[in-house]
């Protein structure tokens, strides 16, 4: 199976309704022709509607950035599955190592929401990464790997459409350190050893993007590095020079 390569801007907390409708709107004129890539935008909850909206007859695809796992209640605050996908998302990232570190969410917590996440038929873009201690300790295989087992916890079997891993180093997160391309390609085989373990041979086929301080100039390189399918991308997927010029440059590169 080719992976047609995956571009998933995560935007964080930036931009306001009117300045994502705006940068989508200019983003698809310049380079929608050209794109082989499958270009997911992740704007904040707010400007959700409005991006599926102006997306709408375009390849481009929405996600949210966070969900819960009730399907309603008194949580407040909190934004379950079911409103997302009646906005029209079809992706969600969960565990990102914002959400783990600075809002403490647990591996039991995101095992859930993936959970939830999948019953509604959308596809969690499932985020992991060592910190830079599990790494100069020698720990992060075993990082990895424990997030994906809690992580995945309770799956049977694994449909690599429904499903993409995001390795992100928490180290090279906004800092502009990119992990090296043999880390990188270490990084991804582990992984895929891991899903293939659990899953058998179709696990070897879920899509795994790396994170973390991806631009325009690193990306060429970066998308040849084995086992990379694509990239979450946070600072430089808000800009539009560089968004474009990494979509474009990764365009070409199926893997697999
Ligand atoms: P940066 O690309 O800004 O390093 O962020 C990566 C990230 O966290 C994407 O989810």
């Amino acid at each position: 199976m080719d992976i047609k390569p995956i571009v998933a801007g995560n935007w964080k907390m930036h931009k306001s309704g009117e300045e994502g409708v705006s940068f989508v709107g200019k983003i698809k004129n310049r380079i929608l022709d050209k794109v082989e890539a499958k270009v997911i935008f992740c704007p904040p909850f707010t400007s959700l509607f409005s991006i599926v909206k102006a997306l709408n007859g375009t390849d481009f695809s929405v996600g949210a950035q966070n969900a819960h796992f009730e399907v309603e209640g008194a949580y407040t605050g909190e934004i379950s599955v079911g409103m997302l996908k009646s906005a029209g998302v079809q992706y969600v990232i969960l565990g990102h190592s914002e959400r783990r570190h600075i809002f403490g969410e647990t591996d039991v917590w995101i095992n859930k929401k993936i959970h939830a996440v999948l019953n509604a038929e959308l596809v969690p873009i499932f985020c992991i990464g060592e910190t830079l201690d599990d790494r100069k300790s020698n720990q992060t295989t075993l990082v990895l790997e424990n997030q994906i087992n809690l992580g995945l916890q309770g799956m049977e079997s694994i449909d690599p459409v429904k499903m993409i891993i995001a390795y992100e180093p928490v180290w090279a997160i906004g800092t502009g350190e990119t992990a090296s391309l043999d880390q990188v390609a270490e990084a991804h085989a582990y992984v895929q050893s891991v899903l293939e373990r659990m899953f058998g041979q179709v696990g070897y086929k879920v899509p795994i993007l790396y994170g973390g301080s991806v631009n325009e100039n690193n990306a060429m390189e970066l998308i040849q590095a084995k086992g990379v399918d694509g990239f979450l991308i946070g600072g430089a997927s808000i800009k539009e020079e560089s968004f474009c010029s990494i979509v474009e440059q990764v365009s070409k590169f199926y893997k697999r």
